[in-house]
């Protein structure tokens, strides 16, 4: 491990609850696996980021076998990279807790993370939700985190993380190094198939508007058909074409085709062909993962056994950065 430190470090997270769409696919995951070529990553199933909205314990639980495990098929290799449970490394919430003393109130209320929840869910405004984003930053402040793989709704979140940062630099000296996002080149904000305007979300309550990663192929399928589009029959970018757009950058992800490539291949060819072509691609990308997915469940034993060594070799870094803060701050004798 000591060796492999001296690589850039890469630290991401994601929350268990909700299943994994194909947003959190290709915004973040696909970098997640890419990343592990080049660099030290160490990956996070956050379930304390989890818990702002309510849980039954027993889903919670099963919820995050089910993350590990779908992370293990996505490639996320034990071997080469840390996979750990958020809660079960203390200093993520320690460290929070010390670095919301240096996050502004007003910061935060500018989150529009934070405006898009709190207005989704009136009855349960909770100060969880609103100090969300210093957890985040203690996640990734924690590790020397030099990159940090995220879609684009999470941009936001990581300057935040870096202001914070600099604050507490300016003050205590060189403690915390400052991490930088990185996003992919396309699909980086999937939209919502049945409303091109909104962001792809596991939380949405229409399943049509989502592909998860354990849809069937005929469920991928038939969602990609219902897809919301315009009337104007071009496979083309443009204004009020949000919804090609959005299939061409979903296309693009799982072929590595360029946009224009795209639409000089489907110069003159209609919706409907173009959507099978989509389909397509998605369930190449889809049906190995969701398979691997299955037989992971099937041996949950190991899937514990990675998450136990990556809880401890996390647990080790982090309270190296944490006994740090400590002594800059002078808590403790
Ligand atoms: P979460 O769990 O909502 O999403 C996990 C990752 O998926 C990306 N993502 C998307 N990318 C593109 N299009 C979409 N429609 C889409 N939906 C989700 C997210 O950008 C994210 O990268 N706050 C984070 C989790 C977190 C974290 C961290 C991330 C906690 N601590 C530290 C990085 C570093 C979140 O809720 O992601």
């Amino acid at each position: 491990m000591s060796s492999d430190i001296k690589k850039p470090i890469v630290f991401s997270g994601i929350q268990p609850t909700g299943g994994f769409q194909l947003g959190n696919l290709l915004g973040a995951l696909k970098n997640w696996e890419l990343l592990q070529r080049e660099n030290f990553c160490i990956y996070s199933i956050v379930d304390l980021h989890s818990i702002t909205v309510r849980n039954d314990p027993e889903e919670l639980k099963l919820k995050i076998t089910e993350a590990a495990a779908m992370l293990l098929a996505l490639g996320v290799s034990p071997e080469k990279s840390i996979l750990f449970i958020q809660s079960q490394v203390s200093s993520h919430a320690e460290l929070s807790w010390i670095l919301s003393c240096y996050t502004q109130f007003g910061e935060l209320s500018r989150m529009t993370q934070f405006k898009d929840k709190s207005s989704k869910n009136p009855e349960n405004v909770n100060a969880g939700l609103f100090t969300y984003p210093v957890l985040m930053a203690a996640d990734i402040l924690l590790y020397n985190t030099d990159l940090v793989p995220v879609g684009d709704d999470q941009r936001q979140h990581i300057e935040i993380t870096r202001v914070i940062a600099n604050r507490f630099n300016n003050i205590y000296g060189d403690v915390f190094k400052i991490p930088e996002g990185v996003y992919p080149k396309v699909a980086s904000r999937v939209m919502s198939l049945a409303d091109p305007k909104a962001k792809m979300s596991k939380s949405d309550p229409n399943k049509n508007a989502r592909i998860m990663m354990t849809d069937e192929n005929d469920a991928i399928r038939k969602k990609v058909r219902r897809a919301v589009t315009d009337s104007d029959n071009q496979i083309r970018r443009g204004i009020g074409k949000e919804g090609i757009e959005n299939l061409m950058e979903i296309y693009s992800a799982c072929t590595n085709k360029s946009l224009d490539c795209i639409e000089s291949e489907f110069a003159g060819k209609n919706y409907g062909e173009f959507k099978n072509q989509v389909a397509d691609a998605l369930i190449s990308l889809i049906e190995p993962l969701r398979e691997k997915y299955k037989e992971l469940m099937k041996d949950k034993k190991y899937v514990f056994s990675v998450l136990k060594t990556g809880k401890e070799k996390a647990m080790e870094i982090s309270e190296v950065m944490m006994k740090r803060v400590n002594e800059a701050i002078g808590l403790g004798l």
